[in-house]
């Protein structure tokens, strides 16, 4: 029989996505599942915990079974099986993780805990075999913005360092709010992605927030009031607000500050490899910048396609795989916890 190499099931349920995938030996996916909940909560214009929860419940089972069929794998063929431990919603996230429990205890395999956002900073090794640490991430999704130093794959504190976090509002979070400002509907950043294209960003400028100097910390929270006294200000002289100019000027403002600290943080720890991570590095505009900044600075950048930047399951089985190759298991006593430091 052939050898089918090092296989991880990995299991995502943070926040309003429910996926499973099996990834073989850390880089090639042999599925990927997700059911999305997006319509289920953008009735609500934001995800519903609770509800998030209730669907999850429904969703698991027939979404595990999906991944192990489409990698024509067997149950038992399993050699680990990872899971989100957080941060996300934590009645999201404990279903995942009693799925992930029940599986490895009914199949006496290893399970293994991993980090949301170090799941989506190994998304990148799936599609790049020739991607190796160390390399400066930046991470961007609705939860986190950061900068990261990775070192190694362990998934430990030793082998990363935090440079900079947002200190308010992530950049998908800014998109999100600026989204529903604009009455474009949840979840805003590919909304936001689409139609500023058709937009001027010269029409609707607004400040880049940098923070004191050497800094390499975000804060996007200002932006959402800017856009808000932007549009207010249109209104009360009587002048026609063209959503397209706000969405195309507020995503000028986010990639140039993004774009700005991660030139820094590179200049900082000397790094030629730079990844972009999580749900926002699905946005067209950001990817391409970052395309042409690397360029100038010959820097190797390394983007996932867009359905490994938002949530998956591929990302957390192979930060699984390097993890487990480390050593790194977890018991069955494995906690969900909502706010998780890298
Ligand atoms: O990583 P992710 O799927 O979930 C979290 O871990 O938070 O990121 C979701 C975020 C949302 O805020 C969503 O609006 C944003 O990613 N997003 C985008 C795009 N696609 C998803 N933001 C900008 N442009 C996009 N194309
Ligand atoms: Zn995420």
């Amino acid at each position: 029989m052939a050898d089918k190499g090092l296989l991880i099931l990995g299991i995502e349920t943070s926040c309003d996505e429910t996926a499973a995938s099996v990834v073989r030996d850390g880089r090639t996916a042999l599925s990927n599942v997700i059911a999305s909940q997006i319509d289920v909560h953008k009735v609500f214009g934001g995800v519903v915990p609770e509800i998030a929860s209730r669907h999850h419940l429904q969703l698991i089972n027939g979404v595990v079974d999906a991944a192990l069929n489409e990698a024509s794998i067997e149950r038992d063929e399993i050699d680990a099986i990872a899971v989100t431990k957080g941060p996300g919603l934590v009645g999201a996230i404990l279903i995942g993780l009693a799925t992930a429990k029940a599986m490895a205890y009914a199949l006496g395999k290893p399970l293994i805990g991993v980090h949301h956002i170090f799941g989506h900073i190994c998304a990148a090794l799936i599609e790049h075999p020739e991607l190796e640490p160390p390399f400066l991430a930046l991470v961007v999704s609705g939860g986190h913005t950061s900068l990261v130093d990775i070192r190694g794959l362990s998934g430990g504190p030793g082998e990363m360092t935090v440079l900079g976090s947002t200190r308010d509002d992530a950049a998908g979070e800014a998109y999100d709010k600026v989204a529903r400002v604009l009455g474009l509907g949840y979840p805003g950043g590919p909304k936001i992605d689409a139609i500023a294209k058709d937009g001027d960003p010269g029409n609707a400028v607004f400040k880049r927030v940098m923070l004191e100097d050497g800094s390499l910390d975000f804060s996007f929270s200002g932006l959402k009031t800017g856009v808000l006294n932007y549009i207010n200000t249109k209104r009360q002289a009587g002048l026609p607000v063209r959503e397209a100019d706000v969405a195309a000027g507020f995503q000028a403002t986010v990639i140039d500050i993004l774009a700005a600290k991660t030139r820094a943080a590179l200049a900082k720890t000397g790094r030629g490899t730079l990844v972009l991570a999580g749900g926002v590095a699905a946005n067209s505009a950001l990817r391409e910048r970052m395309r042409l900044d690397s360029e100038e600075t010959g820097t190797k950048l390394f983007v996932p396609s867009p359905v490994y930047c938002t949530d998956n399951a591929a990302m957390i089985a192979c930060a699984g795989y390097y993890m487990y190759a480390s050593g790194v298991t977890d018991d069955l006593s494995l906690d969900a916890c909502a706010a998780l430091p890298l």
